[in-house]
């Protein structure tokens, strides 16, 4: 599973079990991720970035396609679309929703991304990697933007996010999380510092990014950042505000509008930093 890439066996191992994680956890809650209220204001933000540097698509390839939500947004706008997940869960049910709207991808490819190299496959005019498969590899983020631009035709984008480590932390802190008492105050801002997830802060060792962080392993890939955003960063509020926001549709839609460049100007603000990027 490995394909060169360093990392080897303990890549190979990282990727079982990340797979079996994702099989287990499911695409209903995988799906249900965005149906909060802080999940709609993601989406809507998410979309919109999609709208201004996904669209027109052509040919797409969804890396880490998860249960095929934007694979499928894009397919409704015109798109042709290949989906990859290391998880058949996952995939499943991406194609029974490809189905169910009487759509067709072009394939359902389960398989890392790792395993891409060399697959034969046609250049495309975008690659997704959204919802952060990336922080998965910390040691391999390079190495996997390398091999994903590589499947662009000239002028291709690749559009896609990663953690970020002061919003992801924001939001923990947000919702009463607090660490463990074994924790120390230096440990967390070992965290905040290298945006390291150990096995004491999570079940996979995963890397979140600052965005300066995100914009240097943009470019030693090869890469030219188009556009960095964060998923949220004015509406990051409680659910009961959300609710009370969304009541009134005339001040929501304000809102959002204003959120959109709000994330555009702080794109560490959010659970993600979304990115648009161009080989160099
Ligand atoms: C958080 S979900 C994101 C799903 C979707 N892209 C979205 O944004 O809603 C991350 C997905 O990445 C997949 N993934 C993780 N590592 C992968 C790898 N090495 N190759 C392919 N898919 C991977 C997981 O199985 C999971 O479906």
């Amino acid at each position: 599973m490995t394909n060169g890439v360093p990392g080897g066996e303990d890549l190979s191992r990282r990727e079982a079990r990340i797979e079996k994680f994702y099989d287990r956890y499911g695409p209903a809650r995988e799906w249900g991720r965005f149906e909060t209220p802080i999940g709609q204001v993601r989406l809507a933000v998410i979309t919109e970035f999609l709208r201004r540097w996904g669209l027109p698509a052509g040919r797409v390839l969804d890396v880490g396609s998860g249960p095929g939500r934007f694979a499928l947004w894009l397919a409704r706008q015109g798109a042709r679309v290949t989906l990859l997940d290391i998880s058949a869960a996952m995939l499943g049910a991406a194609r029974e929703r490809f189905a169910l709207h009487e759509l067709t991808a072009d394939g359902y490819l389960h398989q890392s991304l790792f395993d891409l190299a060399g697959n034969g496959l046609a250049p495309f005019d975008l690659v997704l990697v959204l919802g952060g498969a990336l922080n998965y590899y910390p040691d391999e983020m390079e190495a996997a933007l390398r091999l994903l631009r590589g499947l662009l035709k000239p002028g291709g984008r690749i559009v896609g996010s990663v953690m970020s480590t002061v919003g992801a932390l924001a939001q923990s802190l947000g919702v009463g999380w607090l660490p463990e008492p074994e924790i120390t105050g230096e440990e967390l801002l070992a965290v905040y510092r290298s945006g390291m997830l150990t096995d004491r802060f999570s079940e996979h060792r995963a890397k979140m990014l600052h965005a300066e962080e995100l914009r240097a392993v943009l470019k030693r890939s090869g890469l030219q950042a188009l556009d960095l955003s964060a998923t949220n960063c004015l509406l990051s509020l409680p659910k009961p505000q959300l609710e009370a926001l969304a009541a009134r549709p005339e001040v929501y839609s304000a809102l959002l509008k204003a959120e959109f460049d709000a994330c555009r100007r702080n794109p560490d603000a959010g659970g993600h930093i979304l990115f648009a990027a161009t080989g160099t």
